[in-house]
């Protein structure tokens, strides 16, 4: 079955490059992004993966930990690390779900079969301290994902549920923001936004970000 917002991420028990893995438990009360790649040994997963452990401090700093997923075995990630390592110019910090069973891929609909029979997509998902499901993509196999996108969307979504604020597109932290066109009360308005706002519309009133 297919994972939607708002969905709670399910919860699996999985072996993978750091031992076996608890979700939940292993996702405790922060922030994770799980995502998958076709497959081990292959040269556009080895630049994400590498591109991922490089981000440690950025993930860290937001309070997100990162796993991984394909359907190889743990010999095969464990082999494969060290390719990563050797080639990306880093140290892999972070856990590869070792899904030989295709256990996860099913719960998480990461086998797209029209696109290919075996392999998994290559998908993602933002996932909050609540286990929600706050954002899904997928890309196509010969295309990387932009990890500084995911990036992005984390520092609008951790901006967003603190605030009553909506991010624009192409929007990056220190941006303007846009007031939620909900919240109508001149009083309440002046309170969560000192620095005032403009009204390019009723519904489209951009102020500075607040948290700044
Ligand atoms: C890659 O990661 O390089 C890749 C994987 C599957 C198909 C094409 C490229």
């Amino acid at each position: 079955m297919s994972i939607r917002l708002g969905d709670i991420a399910p919860d699996f028990e999985q072996d993978s490059s750091t031992g076996r893995i608890r979700f939940h438990e292993w996702l405790g009360n922060g922030w994770g992004v799980l995502f998958s790649h076709p497959a081990d040994f292959t040269p556009v997963c080895t630049t994400e993966l590498g591109l991922t452990a490089r981000l440690k401090e950025q993930f860290a700093l937001r309070g997100v930990k990162v796993i991984a997923l394909s359907v190889d075995p743990v010999e095969s990630h464990l082999r494969w690390i060290t390719d990563i390592n050797e080639t990306q110019n880093t140290e892999v910090n972070f856990p590869i779900i070792a899904d030989a069973d295709r256990k996860v891929s099913t719960l998480y609909d990461l086998i797209h079969p029209n696109a290919n029979d075996t392999l998994t997509v290559r998908s993602l998902f933002i996932i909050d301290p609540h286990k929600k499901v706050r954002l899904t993509i997928t890309y196509p196999a010969s295309t990387g994902r932009n990890f500084d996108e995911i990036l992005r969307v984390i520092d609008s979504l951790q901006l967003t549920d603190t605030h009553k604020v909506a991010t624009p597109g192409n929007w990056k932290d220190g941006d303007e923001v846009v007031i939620v066109p909900s919240l109508k009360d001149e009083a309440e308005i002046r309170q969560r936004f000192p620095l005032g706002y403009r009204a390019v519309k009723p519904y489209l009133r951009l102020t500075p970000q607040p948290n700044r």
